[in-house]
């Protein structure tokens, strides 16, 4: 068994993108105070790949995450701000963690054992990524580890019997991991005292071609999923299982982003462009490759694998360039995408998808890994 050592917070300078070279380890500083007067901090994880990430403790978010291109210059490849305040109205969820449900629950209610529940109602009449304030709006208690020359940081909130409708006091507890060799591993464990829905996600904004970059139409798309769960206009399943052969759903190949998202496709009018879960060909198996993207601009390769049977692939469609981020970025359409992995959207109304309810003394279990790499290797 590998030894966790925990580390003494210390003071660090924030510094620009692209990094210059930054000292591996783990550290951390005030982000900023959160309207209660409680602190929220940033944690700084340097890895000897040269990859840097910032995590707060303010929604699990990561801040900054940096990856090198063909010619190993490394920049930040996510969305996000320079400050906590900008932070706490964070509409976009920019690299938080979703819970205790990520997606949405159709009309903000589901049942379980003859027991309804109501959630809160935070995206029209459904309830989305865990209500008015979801796990992306909480302060979770952090401790930074090293186990070698591997750094991360443990997450963990508990979220009381009631919070935004949910039944059941949840410990959950969130770790990431930064290894050696460009994977950020994030493993998600929740353990509840009353049967209810958990479906726990990342929600990062990737841009793998830089904080300079306007769009992420050029990304090269690879999904291994042969269906999706079509949605209505409110970007609920229907409860299909559909084959995504001969539609604009199908990135069995890899495929840019933009070549068929503005086609006439009564789904990519629904969801506004892409918006919807991909039901994973090795659903529920051990963990396996879910996505890969590819930037070909800059080189940089990203796979994502994961133990769940979802991914939600969402380009980036109610950015307007309306909101200024890092570093006075305007983030514009699509200039970001997410690749939330998941069960599915409304599970717990759907009983022919796999169930997303745990009960007491079960433990809630999961791990998706973000993988870096180039075309050049
Ligand atoms: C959802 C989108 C939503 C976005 C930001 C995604 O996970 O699927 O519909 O707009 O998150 O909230």
């Amino acid at each position: 068994m590998r030894r966790l050592l925990l580390l003494l917070p210390f003071l660090l300078m924030s510094c620009s993108s692209p990094d210059p070279a930054v000292e591996p380890g783990v550290r951390s500083r005030t982000f900023g105070q959160l309207s209660d007067g409680r602190e929220a901090k940033l944690f700084q994880l340097a890895s000897p790949s040269g990859m840097v990430m910032e995590v707060t403790n303010y929604g699990g978010i990561i801040t900054k995450l940096t990856a090198p291109d063909r010619d190993g210059t490394f920049e930040d490849v996510v969305l996000g701000f320079d400050t906590l305040e900008e932070y706490l109205v964070n509409e976009p969820y920019f690299g938080a963690i979703i819970g205790r449900y990520g997606n949405r629950i159709a009309g903000g209610s589901f049942s379980i054992d003859g027991e309804t529940y109501t959630l809160a109602q935070n995206n029209g009449e459904n309830h989305l990524h865990g209500g008015i304030k979801g796990f992306d709006k909480v302060l979770w208690e952090a401790e930074p580890f090293s186990m070698g020359n591997e750094y991360g940081l443990v997450l963990t909130y508990e979220s009381p019997d009631g919070e935004e409708g949910y039944p059941g006091n949840l410990s959950v507890k969130v770790t990431y991991l930064l290894t050696a060799d460009m994977r950020l591993i994030v493993s998600y464990q929740a353990q509840t005292d009353k049967a209810t829905p958990v479906n726990l996600t990342q929600h990062s904004y990737f841009n793998l071609a830089g904080p300079d970059s306007d769009s992420i139409l050029d990304h090269e798309l690879m999904l291994a999923a042969d269906h999706f769960t079509p949605v209505d206009a409110g970007l609920i399943p229907t409860g299909e299982i559909r084959p995504v052969a001969d539609t604009p759903f199908d990135f069995t190949v890899a495929t840019p982003i933009g070549a068929r998202i503005d086609q006439d496709d009564e789904q990519l009018v629904n969801g506004l462009g892409y918006d919807h879960n991909w039901v994973l060909r090795d659903m529920g198996s051990s963990i396996t490759l879910a996505a890969r993207v590819r930037e070909p601009g800059s080189g940089r390769v990203m796979e994502v694998l994961t133990e769940e049977p979802g991914i939600q692939f969402y380009s980036g469609n109610f950015l307007d360039g309306s909101i200024t981020g890092k570093g006075g970025n305007v983030y514009e359409y699509r200039s970001g995408f997410a690749l939330e992995t998941q069960h599915f959207p409304d599970s717990p109304n759907q009983s022919a998808f796999p169930s997303t309810v745990i009960v007491p003394g079960e433990q809630y279990q999961t791990r998706t890994i973000f993988a870096f790499m180039t075309d050049a290797e």
